[in-house]
């Protein structure tokens, strides 16, 4: 098979690129490891920057994002019984919209049906051949079959469990990492929210979380131990957990049901450096991870996106390589401020095992710095509304 763009991974990343370029006359292939079903089946983070969502319209995916997507203009943070709402709108004018990653991968999977997008699913033993020369190709199997894609570029999407990074060798790449030291309790109810937007609660017991999918569907996270597993707790003692780490006034509103799942993620802050290397670019969680606390991993991949569409675009429209040239350093000036950020809200709301009382001191004056400045609300608003591209 011959195509322009060899995309590898069919998440956000790779459906997002692929559809945008179709939408240009540009060809590309998806190769998915896992089938349909198994992707959507996964639960992540659905707080939309407004950057995604003039993607997601460009890409003429946009259209139940606004039927059914919830706009919030701001964010409630509490830290013991207090609690203040940080005003998006007033401070950056953008509101960020809260839709399901699901739902966006859903979108996209019907827009690339809808347009005859060749996608291969449950691909395997996928290798990048000669991604440092001009004609670089894939070679994978499908249920033990050999299939190759000859291809002008790949793109990387396939997370960070991918192959992708892997590809560019160790001494060109270089990787930064933190392991935090505990995980998210994450559940999903059939319950209506507790709070029409989303409270980042900071408590003596540890971080909770109350976000939602829509006005039925609640989504509730607390941080945990990295040796809990799921089975050790029980619906009753979850609830009983977040209520005693959020707000006793909104403890006592709080609708509980019984979970429709249940998991545990890591934390964890991860760059790969360079995003690019000869006719292969790493998009998305291949080349970045951050802590889910800025909801920043959705949207940091969609700027990726964003670079990548632009230069390929620009290469197949004017012949120019300016564009995939600057990728890596657009793309990585962008993904570190994202990185910062998640670091410094997760800092500022979790409770660390080695924390001294002078750290609990500094973590308590930072939030009553955020909760009475101006300029410290702008400064966070910025950041989760999504910098600009
Ligand atoms: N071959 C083909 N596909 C692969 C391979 C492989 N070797 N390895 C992984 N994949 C697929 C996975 O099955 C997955 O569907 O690549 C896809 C990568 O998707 P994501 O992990 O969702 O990454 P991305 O598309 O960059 O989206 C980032 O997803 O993980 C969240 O928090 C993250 O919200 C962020 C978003
Ligand atoms: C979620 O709804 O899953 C969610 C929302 C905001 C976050 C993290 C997760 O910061």
């Amino acid at each position: 098979m011959k195509t322009q763009v060899a995309i590898i991974g069919g998440g956000p990343s790779g459906l997002l690129l692929s559809q945008l370029l179709h939408r240009r006359g540009i060809e590309s292939v998806v190769l998915e490891r896992k089938t349909k079903d198994y992707v959507l089946g996964r639960i992540r983070a659905g707080v939309l920057e407004q950057g995604l969502v003039r993607l997601l319209e460009e890409a003429g995916c946009a259209a139940r994002l606004h039927a059914e997507g919830h706009v919030h203009g701001g964010t409630l943070i509490s830290y013991g019984d207090q609690m203040f709402r940080v005003d998006f709108t007033e401070h950056t004018g953008t509101p960020v919209i809260v839709y399901g990653q699901t739902e966006v991968t859903r979108d996209l999977y019907a827009a690339r049906e809808a347009a005859d997008g060749i996608i291969e699913y449950e691909v395997e033993d996928v290798v990048i051949h000669a991604a440092d020369t001009d004609a670089p190709y894939v070679t994978y199997t499908i249920h033990g079959q050999p299939r190759r894609v000859d291809c002008d570029f790949v793109a990387g999407c396939d997370g960070f469990h991918g192959v992708s990074r892997q590809t560019i060798p160790l001494d060109v790449r270089k990787e930064y990492e933190k392991v935090y030291p505990f995980g998210w309790l994450g559940i999903l109810s059939e319950t209506p929210p507790v709070n029409h937007e989303l409270v980042y609660a900071n408590s003596p017991r540890g971080f909770a979380l109350c976000s939602m999918r829509n006005e039925h569907l609640s989504r509730y996270y607390i941080q945990c131990s990295l040796s809990d597993r799921p089975e050790d707790w029980t619906d009753e003692a979850f609830w009983q957990e977040l209520k005693r780490r959020i707000p006793a006034d909104q403890a006592e509103k709080l609708v509980t049901g019984p979970s429709i799942e249940k998991s545990i993620a890591p934390l964890r802050s991860f760059v790969t450096e360079p995003m690019r290397w000869g006719r292969l670019f790493l998009c998305g969680d291949a080349a970045h991870i951050v802590p889910p606390t800025g909801a920043k991993g959705l949207n940091t991949a969609a700027s990726d996106v964003h670079y990548l569409y632009t230069g390929l675009r620009e290469f197949y429209e004017t012949g120019s390589s300016a564009g995939i040239d600057s990728y890596s350093q657009k793309a990585l000036a962008r993904v570190w401020k994202a990185e910062r950020f998640s670091w410094w809200f997760s800092s500022l709301m979790h409770r660390y095992p080695d924390q001294s009382e002078f750290d609990l001191k500094m973590q308590v004056a930072d939030l009553e710095f955020l909760r009475s400045s101006k300029a410290a609300q702008k400064a966070m608003a910025e950041n989760y509304v999504g910098l600009p591209y």
